[in-house]
C-alpha cells in the first residue's frame, strides 16, 4: 500500500494523529515507531495513551531502560523501546507476540528490525525531523485496513500519498 505523509511541525498535529488512530485501534494491533532520538516517538505514545483513557496526571516515562511499560486503559497497552536490544532472540524472550495474541495493543519504539518477532502485520510510523514529518505505512491486511479506514481524517490534516 502507499505511504501517507503528514507534516507535524506542531505537537498538536502529533496529538491529532494519535487521536485519529486511538479511535480505531483494537486489541492485537501493532504500531512500530521509528525515527531519530527526539523525533517524537514517546511523545506520540503518551498522546495515544491519554486518548485511550489514561488519566492526565499519570506519567508516561520512556521505556528506554525498562524495555516495557504496561497500561490498562480502553485497551491493554504494552509500550516498549527496543533500542538497547541487539538480537531477535532477546525480543522473542520478552513474549510480546504472545501478549499481542492475547489481545494487547503493542506500541514499539525501535521495533522495525523485529517486526517478525512481534507477529508482523504492523502499522509503521516513521517520525522525521527537520522538518518534522510523519510517514505512515502498513504491511499486512489488518494494518492496511486500519490506515486506509482513516483516509478522510488524514486528508483533513493535509496528508499526501506516495506510491
Ligand atoms: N511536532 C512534534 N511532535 C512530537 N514531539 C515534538 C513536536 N515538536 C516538539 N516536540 C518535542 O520533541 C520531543 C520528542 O521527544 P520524544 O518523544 O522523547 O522522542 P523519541 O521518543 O522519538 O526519542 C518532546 O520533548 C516534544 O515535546
Ligand atoms: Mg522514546
Amino acid at each position: 500500500m502507499s505511504t501517507i505523509h503528514i507534516e507535524n511541525e506542531s505537537e498538536e498535529t502529533t496529538e491529532s494523529i494519535a487521536q485519529v488512530l486511538a479511535r480505531r485501534l483494537v486489541g492485537g494491533d501493532l504500531l512500530i515507531l521509528s525515527g531519530d532520538l527526539g523525533a517524537g516517538k514517546t511523545f506520540f505514545t503518551r498522546a495515544l495513551l491519554y486518548e485511550l483513557g489514561l488519566e492526565r496526571e499519570q506519567r508516561v516515562p520512556s521505556p528506554t531502560f525498562t524495555l516495557i511499560h504496561e497500561y490498562e486503559v480502553r485497551l491493554h497497552v504494552l509500550h516498549a523501546d527496543l533500542y538497547r536490544l541487539s538480537d531477535s532472540d532477546e525480543v522473542r524472550h520478552l513474549g510480546m507476540r504472545e501478549r499481542r495474541e492475547q489481545g494487547a495493543l503493542l506500541v514499539v519504539e525501535w521495533g522495525r528490525p523485529y517486526a517478525a518477532e512481534l507477529g508482523a502485520d504492523a502499522v509503521y510510523l516513521d517520525f522525521q525531523l527537520a522538518p518534522r514529518k510523519l510517514v505512515m505505512s502498513a504491511d499486512g491486511p489488518r494494518s492496511t485496513q486500519l490506515l486506509s479506514s482513516h483516509g478522510q481524517d488524514w486528508v483533513k490534516m493535509g496528508a499526501t500519498y506516495d506510491g
